[in-house]
């Protein structure tokens, strides 16, 4: 699973190693999470240069690069203009110009991204989740194959692998502290995200790309966008992935125009191959009582979690058998990048992160599956189902695939008439 694997030399530029060599980085979406690993990626204290950055939008990349120029100053971010790639294509320019890259674009894209970057042979840094359907499933877990035969270091932003209390605790129930884990509860509530309104002159396809959180080919919906963090913690305290989901879900709260086509719900049991259930609840209902964090109870024990640097152990009877220290831990998105960075200028081939990643991702599409079907959904029909929901073409005039009908409302899931494919 992600995080480290044995450690194993690869081949890299022997200047890296001697710490003489600048290495370049390239940062692809340059949102809020693309610049802020860029910071992170400076603040590992290696020789670092930004190089280059690419974008859909040229204000994404403007507002990006202000930020990280007035705090790096210009010996480190050398990103010229003939460097700054605006567009659905530019990303392959930056990666070309870069060793490590931050992949960072809504989820949509990550599959091409992420092909591309191990095409070409760099080191990885990229975000969860990492896809939003099937097809771009199966194309990340071809490319983790090929990164791994290259020997590329494949760090994933689902940093609770990176975060002490996480690592601490589940090696305490690996190591059978509370026994074997014979079912969980997870959770993702909260009450949603932002809203960007349609301007004038906007095409369908930017209107799109400005609210990529309310359309599935580009973000999946929230159970994937940000409920994969919890379900990808079943995944790693079981040490294995669900066989089949059940659930349900719908739009409630949030149902207007702005709200493209995702539920606003989604209430799902992962069954695994031992029978073990994992409840999965998300939600974005504004003013109901927020929890983000995992449960899980073994034979002998049971177990919370949280990002909150939680991590407890506890008997049947109430007795502590394990409490992790909350206090001094480190933040995990810096971790990701010093563990990263400290492999690669010692060329070292420490992290393969891509193939877990896109599972627990496949296990979010599959509890989606679910909860828009309505049907029990296994996991074979789900990772092999013919789901490509990117449009045929990328440009501003070209059409996404779900449109608004003449009211401005998108369709939506009704689960029960909704068909997997
Ligand atoms: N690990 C975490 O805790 C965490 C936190 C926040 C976001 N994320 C993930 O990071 C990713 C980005 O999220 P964000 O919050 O930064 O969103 P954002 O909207 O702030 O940034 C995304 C950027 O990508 C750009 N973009 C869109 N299509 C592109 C393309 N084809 N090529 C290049 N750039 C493109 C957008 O214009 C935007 O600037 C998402 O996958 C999200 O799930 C992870």
């Amino acid at each position: 699973m992600a995080g480290g694997l044995a450690l194993q030399p690869f081949s890299m530029p022997q200047a890296y190693a001697a710490g003489a060599d600048v290495i370049k980085i390239a940062v692809i979406g340059c949102g809020g999470r693309g610049t802020g690993a860029v910071f992170q990626a400076f603040d590992t204290g290696h020789n670092i240069q930004l190089v280059a950055m690419a974008d859909a939008f040229r204000d994404r990349i403007d507002k990006s690069y202000k930020p990280i120029f007035d705090k790096y100053g210009a010996e480190k971010v050398n990103v010229p203009e003939d460097r700054k790639f605006v567009g659905f294509e530019g990303y392959k320019e930056a990666i070309k110009l870069a060793d490590v890259v931050i992949l960072a674009a809504p989820p949509g894209f990550r599959p091409d991204h992420f092909e591309e970057a191990v095409k070409q042979g760099k080191q990885i840094f990229m975000e969860k989740p990492v896809a939003t359907d099937s097809a771009g499933i199966r194309k990340v877990l071809a490319a983790a194959e090929e990164a791994k035969r290259k020997k590329l270091n494949v760090v994933v932003g689902l940093q609770r692998h990176y975060q002490s209390n996480y690592r601490e605790t589940i090696k305490q129930i690996h190591d059978g502290k509370i026994g074997d884990i014979i079912g969980g509860q997870v959770y993702w509530n909260d009450g949603g995200v932002w809203v960007n309104a349609r301007q004038p002159g906007q095409t369908e396809m930017e209107y799109q790309m400005r609210n990529w959180y309310y359309f599935n080919w580009l973000c999946g919906d929230h159970i994937v966008e940000q409920h994969v963090h919890n379900l990808d913690v079943a995944n790693w305290v079981k040490q294995s992935y669900p066989v089949k989901a059940y659930g349900t879900g719908g739009r409630q709260v949030r149902t207007g125009k702005d709200h493209g086509e995702i539920f606003d719900h989604h209430s799902v049991t992962f069954t695994y191959a031992d029978d073990t259930v994992i409840f999965s609840e998300c939600r974005h209902f504004p003013g109901a009582a927020n929890r983000v964090d995992e449960s899980f109870q073994g034979t002998t024990g049971k177990a919370y979690l949280s990002a909150g640097n939680h991590g407890e152990l506890t008997s049947w009877k109430g007795k502590s058998l394990y409490s992790h220290n909350r206090d001094n831990n480190p933040n995990p998105y810096q971790v990701e990048h010093d563990e990263l960075f400290a492999a690669i200028v010692k060329g070292e081939y420490k992290f393969a992160d891509a193939e877990n990643a896109a599972k627990s991702t496949m296990t979010a599409i599959l509890g989606r599956y679910a909860t828009y079907t309505g049907k029990v959904v296994t996991w074979d029909e789900a990772l092999n189902a013919d789901i490509n929901l990117m449009p045929t073409t990328l440009a501003w005039d070209a059409m996404p695939k779900v449109l608004p009908n003449a009211d401005g409302f998108y369709p939506f899931a009704i689960p029960g008439k909704t068909q997997l494919v």
